[in-house]
Formats: C-alpha cells, structure tokens, sequence
C-alpha cells in the first residue's frame, strides 16, 4: 500500500467535526470545478455524528445542497425503514434534514426480489443517474466514505468472498460476513472504490486500532481495506487516537485542495 495519508484527531467528537468539513471542503471542490458532488455514504455507526453535523449550523449553510448527489457504499438486503438499513441511518442522521432533491438521492432498491438483482438494478441507478454506460467504466465519484470493520472489511467486502474478485461490475452481492448484521449485502467493488476521486477511512474507537495497524501495515492484502488504492485518486484516513493506538501516526496535512 503506498504510504497513507493519516490524520489523527484527538477524540471521536472532534473526528466527526472533521470528517464534516473534509466531506465540504471535497463538495466544494467538485461543485466548482463540476458543477456537482457525487459522494458515496458509508454504513455503520462512525459516521453518524459526522452526518448530523452536516445536517446542522453551521455547516448545513455551507454546502449547495442542490448540487450534491448521493449514492452508498454498501447497503443492507432490508427494507428501507429496516433500523439496520444503512440508507435508513443516513436518512435519520442526514438526508431528512437538508435540501437535497430527493431525486439525487439514489437508494439500493431492496425491495427487488434479491440482493443479486439489488446489485445489478443499482449498477444500472447510478449509471442513469450519471449519464454513462453501466458496462463501461466506473464512475469516479468525488469523494467516497468508507469504514473499517474489525476483520479488516470495508464497505461490504469482506475478507475471503467471491465479492473481493469482481473486476468489472461497480456493485455485486454479498454473502453475509462474519460481523453483524448477518444479511446479505450489495456493496460497491474495488473497482468503484478505486476509482474515487478521494476515498476516506473514517475509523474511531480504542478497539480498531488492531484492526488499523494491521490494515495499514498489511503487504498481503488479506485486508479488503487495504486494498482500496485509488488509481489516481486519494486516501486519506481520518482515525481518532484511540483507534490510532500506540502507533502514533503522523498527522498529515487536511484534505489537500486539489484532490483529483
Ligand atoms: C456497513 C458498513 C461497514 C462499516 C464497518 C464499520 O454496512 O456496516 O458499510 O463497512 O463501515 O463495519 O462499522 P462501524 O462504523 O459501525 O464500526
């Protein structure tokens, strides 16, 4: 993996403040210099706070919300109101609370008949959406959220399935890890993720920072995690300290303007 860019931020509280203004300092970027924002949201319970500082003064004032598009990492195979939907997070922390047009909100169509099915009618979404072909290249979105889970997954690849192979379809099922929830999953592939404009790690707590320094040390690439290297993109992980551990990363200079 080449050398990551880490930020390390004091506590959980000023992590989430941090990861806000990364996530408007990257819209801002991309709405000037494209007219608009493609992000993909991250699952899980980190970027929580992070969503809800967004939604709120004084950032929620700062972001051309009319020029943001939004589309997930991953998704559960549950309803949307399901309180294990990652959409459904999103839309109690964030989505519910700023003025996106609801039309450049592109859900996982759970309600299809399989999480197969769900993969391939959101390949077909987000192509639409974005006026390109769905069998050809992916996206480069401008800016990608991803966490970390304990097994070194990240978005829904997880260590040892089939899903960590797909080398052409921007999103794929996923058979259930070994972490909660234990549903099946449509989770965007490598391919995707690698293909972002910036990608960032938001990791936070005492009991990542195994899983963190396994992951950034990682030259096997067991990790799913670390093999998110953006071809011409960036990576930066935004870890608190406690997930930091004992290793002390340096901290790096903030999201850099001029991200590809
Ligand atoms: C999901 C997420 C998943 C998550 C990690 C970390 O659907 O669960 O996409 O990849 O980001 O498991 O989860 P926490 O933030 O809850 O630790």
């Amino acid at each position: 993996m080449p050398s990551p860019n880490i930020r390390v931020i004091k506590n959980s509280s000023d992590l989430a403040a941090a990861a806000a203004d990364a996530v408007i300092h990257a819209a801002r970027e991309a709405i000037q210099a494209r007219g608009r924002f493609t992000i993909a949201l991250s699952g899980g319970s980190t970027p929580e706070k992070a969503y809800e500082l967004l939604a709120k003064p004084p950032r929620v004032a700062q972001l051309d919300w009319s020029r943001v598009h939004i589309i997930f990492g991953d998704e559960r195979f549950v309803p949307l109101d399901d309180p294990r939907s990652n959409y459904g997070m999103a839309a109690r922390t964030l989505l519910a609370h700023v003025p996106i047009p609801r039309s450049q909100i592109l859900a996982v169509p759970t309600h299809l008949a399989s999480a197969n099915a769900a993969a391939q009618a959101y390949c077909h979404l987000v192509a639409g959406h974005l006026a390109i072909g769905p069998d050809g290249p992916p996206p480069r979105l401008d800016l990608i959220l991803l966490g970390l889970g304990d097994d070194g997954h990240t978005a829904s690849l997880f260590p040892g399935k089939v899903a960590l192979d797909e080398r052409k379809a921007w999103f794929i099922h996923s058979s259930p890890g070994v972490l909660p929830p234990p549903v099946d999953r449509i989770t965007a592939t490598f391919p995707l993720l690698n293909a972002g404009r910036w990608v960032i790690f938001l990791v936070a707590g005492e009991k990542k920072k195994n899983i963190v320094h396994a992951v950034l040390t990682d030259q096997s690439l067991k990790y799913p995690a670390a093999r998110i290297s953006p071809d011409t993109g960036n990576v930066l992980w935004l870890l608190d300290s406690a997930a930091n551990g004992a290793d002390n990363y340096r901290s790096e200079q903030p999201l850099a303007s001029g991200g590809t």
